[in-house]
């Protein structure tokens, strides 16, 4: 694998001591206490024991059955136990399915912005690429003529993510369906980044998992996003491709032995109290979003967007005379941290000004409220 830059190392380093934080994607994090006091109070009396009394050999690659059985319930009869692969956590997931997929004679079709492991993992894995934009003139939809025009003989792989991180959109059960069928048409494998699934401000506007749709399609999930388990590190590719599941274990073999027993127990808690736990982050984020809506309300003339419908992060355009890597800057500067579009990107032209704000935690309001003062500080400069 060549060595990749990080994007976000400068955000850390400009931002990383900031004490409001608007950058993160995931959703208020989760206790080791609150999983057991969910597991008591449901009777589970069993999987608390397990996890004090559970031995310490290795688990078996591609993670145990009693994780993968709660793994499979969140998806249809064509999935069971047998066609989950669990691995420390999603971004693992994405560089084994690309190294499993992909060479270098390959091609694959990604698209930015993004989150740089969607976009990079086939590069890693010695591919070709081609890189498609998404634009908010859009609203941050694929358009999939584009896809079309875009493969090549060798293309053995798109790599999509929807719920969408930056923009917290999210495409039709149509516009899926289109981008299934090309896949289709052409045998390529479809791998559908779904960590921010189940987030949807609407229930009924959650898409079919692709593992669900398609022969070659391929789920990615992780805890760490909608259900605020970060540090569990547990996250898992669905699909009903037999061979290439048995490929992403010998792939995922050479780099780690197995997934931590302590974080599959508390991954089964979390996905036991699925119900409970979502409810609550669902009503953080929708209380959330309340504020973001009447922010941007507020300041029209200075920021814009393309209204998130999912997930807990928007991309935001900032119509003042500083590019996001500017106002970063100086935001950071005044104890604040968001996300330049250059921690999305390799190439920002065109994208400048956007910026990702995140709304998934419980103390979003506090640093709302911080960025309000700065901006209410700083408005008649920039107007
Ligand atoms: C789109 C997307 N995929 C994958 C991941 C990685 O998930 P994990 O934290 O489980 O490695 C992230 C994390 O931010 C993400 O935004």
């Amino acid at each position: 694998m060549s060595y990749i830059e990080p994007w976000s190392k400068k955000h850390k380093k400009v931002a990383g001591s900031a004490v409001y934080s608007l950058s993160n994607s995931f959703v208020e994090p989760l206790t080791n206490e609150q999983l057991i006091e969910l597991s008591l109070e449901r009777g589970d009396q069993q999987i608390v024991d397990e996890f004090r009394h559970h031995s310490l050999a290795y688990t078996p690659s591609g993670g145990s059955l009693d994780l993968r059985q709660v793994i499979a319930n969140f998806y249809g009869p064509d999935i069971s136990a047998d066609n989950i692969v669990v691995f420390p956590g999603g971004q693992v997931a994405l560089q084994t399915a690309a190294a499993a997929v992909l060479d270098n004679k390959s091609h694959a079709i990604v698209f930015s912005p993004g989150y740089q492991s969607v976009q990079q993992a086939p590069v890693q894995a010695t591919s070709q690429i081609t890189t498609i934009q998404r634009r908010s003139v859009d609203h941050w939809q694929i358009n999939p003529q584009w896809v079309e025009a875009a493969i090549q003989d060798n293309t053995r792989y798109i790599v999509i993510n929807e719920p969408y991180n930056p923009a917290g959109t999210l495409m039709s059960a149509q516009l899926q369906q289109q981008l299934k069928d090309i896949a289709q048409k052409n045998g390529i494998f479809l791998l559908s980044d779904e960590v921010y699934r189940f987030l949807e401000h609407d229930a009924n506007d959650r898409l079919p998992a692709m593992a669900d749709l398609y022969a070659k399609g391929l789920s990615l999930c992780t805890l760490s996003k909608p259900w605020g388990g970060c540090g569990i590190t547990i996250g898992w590719i669905a699909l009903q491709d037999i061979e290439l599941k048995q490929k992403l274990i010998d792939v995922q073999y050479f780099g780690t032995a197995c997934p931590a027993r302590s974080s599959e127990i508390q991954a089964i808690m979390t996905l036991r109290a699925s119900d409970i736990i979502l409810q609550e982050k669902m009503r953080i984020i929708h209380h959330n979003l309340t504020l973001l809506d009447q922010f941007i309300e507020d300041y029209s003339d200075l920021f814009e967007w393309v209204r998130p419908t999912a997930g807990a992060v928007a991309f935001v355009k900032f119509k003042g005379p500083l590019t996001s890597e500017q106002l970063g800057q100086q935001l950071a500067e005044s104890g604040i941290s968001i996300k330049p579009a250059y921690v999305f990107m390799a190439n920002t032209k065109g994208y400048e000004h956007y910026f990702r704000i995140g709304y998934g935690e419980q103390n979003m309001p506090q640093a709302l409220s911080a960025l309000i003062h700065f901006v209410e500080e700083n408005k008649d400069n920039w107007r």
